[in-house]
Parts: C-alpha cells; structure tokens; sequence
C-alpha cells in the first residue's frame, strides 16, 4: 500500500517551472530515494509535500488523505514530518530545548523533555543536550535535525541532504538511524547528493531534472540508464 503519492504536482515561480507534472508514490515502509541535478526542484517538492509550498497544480495524499495545502504543523501531526538542507534552529535554545519542541507534537510536557534527551541519545549526541546547536559541528548539527523529526513520532520522514559536507565515515551514524527507524517501520524520503549513501539505503529511486521525473526504478538499474547518467552522473563523475 502506498502511503505517500504525488500525483502530477507542478509549481511555478513566476517564469520559472521548478516542477513539472511529478508524479510517483512512496509504499509504506520503504526508502525512496531522489536525485537530481542542483536546480532540478528536489527541494521545492518537499516543500510541496511538507505543506510549505502550494503547487500550482497537482495533489498529494498520505496515508490515504489528499494533504495538498494542508500545513506543516498539521501535517506533522499526521506524522509527515521534513528535515531542512540548511539546518534550522533559534540561537538561544539549547539541543535539548530544539528536540523537546519536536516531543510537544505528541507529548505533555512532563513527558517531552525526558523523551527529547532519549532522543538525543539515540541518535548519539547523549552527552550535548546542553550545547546550542551553533557550537555543534556539522555533523551533530545533521543528527540534531534528524532528532528533530524522530522526536514527533512521524510515519513518514522526508530529509533533504542529510548526509550532505560529511565525510563518508561520518554517513556511518545517519545511516544507521535511517535503518533502525525504518526497521522500526518509518517510511523515508531522502534527497541525496551522496550517490554511493542512497545506494546503499534507498528501496526505489526517483530522478528529477529540470522539474520533471526522467526515470523511476530501483537503485541498481538507475545507474544504468542512460538518461540518468548523462543528466547527472556525467557532471558526478567523481562521486
Ligand atoms: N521561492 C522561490 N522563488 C523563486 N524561485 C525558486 C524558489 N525556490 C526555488 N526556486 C527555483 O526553483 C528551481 C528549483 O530549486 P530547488 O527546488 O531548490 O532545486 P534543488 O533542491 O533540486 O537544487 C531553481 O531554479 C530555484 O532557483
Ligand atoms: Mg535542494
């Protein structure tokens, strides 16, 4: 059964087309990976399906419920929740305040804060609930957002470049989360510029170029096929 479906969302920007006609759905329990050149409005289609942008045309529905407009918090209520590319946090708080604000969706507060620092804990920053995410590096600033969405309890993740300006032995602890959790039966929707990562994760692949799906298909044939590789491995040779 699928539990998310994007059914032919398109979103302008004045001139711009960021997405095109996109369609594709997601089963529940399963990793879906996105690729794409930059540009190619991978991030504009989470902000689509999160609730933060309104498509221009198209729907999209959750666990069986057209969601197109719905906002954010409601959404995360339902148990949708995203993950920001540019780490997002209020220079005052604290990690423990951050996460303890995610516990809310669903917990009292008596509750929230002891779950947050369980939290914290599972994603292995135990030993930072004090520091303010500024002083955090940058891979602890990526397990912070990942607990952020984890502490709401969510059905479904969607995160954008998690594993983005880390070092491949840094990927080691996100990976790890994102399998447990999606053990524990959480569906995932990664963005990720780190080929070799949603190789190794995603159940499904979907490319987008331009605004458009060119190609849907499990990770070991989407590397094969040419479209792909000349959109956007031939610019990632290296990776
Ligand atoms: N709020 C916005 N207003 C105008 N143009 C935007 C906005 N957000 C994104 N774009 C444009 O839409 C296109 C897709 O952007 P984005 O979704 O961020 O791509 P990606 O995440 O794949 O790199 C880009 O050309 C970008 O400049
Ligand atoms: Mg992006």
């Amino acid at each position: 059964m699928a539990l998310l479906e994007v059914d032919k969302v398109s979103k302008r920007f004045g001139g711009l087309l960021a997405l095109n006609g996109v369609s594709f759905a997601v089963e529940k329990g399963g990793i879906l990976g996105i690729i794409g050149p930059n540009g190619a409005g991978k991030t504009t289609l989470f902000g689509v399906i999160s609730g933060f942008i309104r498509p221009s045309s198209g729907d999209v529905h959750f666990d069986g419920v057209r969601i197109t407009g719905i906002s954010p918090d409601k959404l995360t209520r339902r148990g949708l929740v995203r993950s920001f590319q540019i780490v997002q946090t209020f220079a005052d708080m604290t990690a423990l305040d951050v996460v303890t604000t995610a516990a809310l969706t669903r917990r009292p507060i008596r509750e929230a804060t002891d779950y947050a620092a369980d939290v914290l804990t599972r994603v292995g920053l135990g030993k930072k609930l004090d520091e303010t995410p500024a002083t955090l590096s940058l891979q602890d600033k990526k397990l912070l957002e990942l607990a952020k969405c984890v502490a709401t309890d969510p059905q479904c993740i969607l995160l954008d470049e998690v594993m983005a300006g880390l070092t491949m032995a840094e990927t080691e602890a996100p990976i790890g989360i994102i399998r447990e959790l999606n053990r524990q039966g959480v569906t995932f929707v990664m963005v990720e510029h780190v080929i070799p990562v949603i190789m190794r994760l995603a159940t499904s692949m979907v490319v987008i170029n331009f605004g458009e799906k060119i190609a849907e298909a499990a990770p070991e044939e989407i590397v094969k096929d040419s479209k792909v590789v000349e959109a956007y491995f031939g610019e990632h040779l290296d990776a």
